[in-house]
């Protein structure tokens, strides 16, 4: 059986902290296999859209000025049970609730700048994986 998919992106924090290596790794260590990745930064427009399902939130506008104030890796990652099993590994979105040694425990600032992004469905890890990656560069 195909393994499952979910879509990450470390983010434009994590990227300045020169933190893209040790992410990568801890992500390969896991079991992760790339199946497609590039350096990229999101436009206005990609943001909103990407986010789009949180644009009623008080934070949707600190939200899209983060992840567009510089380059991010999106990459999109193969393994059984990928979309829960990642999210275990990068832990809760607020960096202080993280369990130790989970991604974001150990390279997250803040809620809001927490280092990666993870689906949260096989839905949407097929969603997001087609907004970031033409057919041709999925593997
Ligand atoms: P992620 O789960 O990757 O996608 C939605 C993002 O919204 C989430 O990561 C956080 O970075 C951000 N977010 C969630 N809650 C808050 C909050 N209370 N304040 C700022 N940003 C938030």
């Amino acid at each position: 059986m195909a393994a499952n998919k979910t879509l990450t992106m470390i983010k434009p924090d994590a990227v300045r902290n020169g933190h893209i290596g040790a992410i990568l790794n801890q992500i390969t260590e896991a079991g992760f296999q790339i199946s497609a990745m590039k350096l990229t930064q999101l436009s206005l427009a990609d943001a909103e859209a990407f986010y789009s399902v949180h644009k009623e939130r008080p934070f949707f506008g600190e939200l899209v000025e983060f992840m567009t104030s510089g380059p991010i890796v999106a990459a999109i990652l193969e393994k059984d049970n990928a979309v829960e099993d990642f999210r275990t590994l990068i832990g809760s979105t607020n960096p202080a609730e993280a369990a130790e040694g989970t991604i974001r425990a150990r390279f997250a600032t803040s809620i809001g700048e927490n280092a990666v992004h993870g689906s949260d469905s096989d839905e949407n890890a097929q969603i997001e994986g087609d907004f970031h990656f033409a057919g041709r560069e999925q593997f």
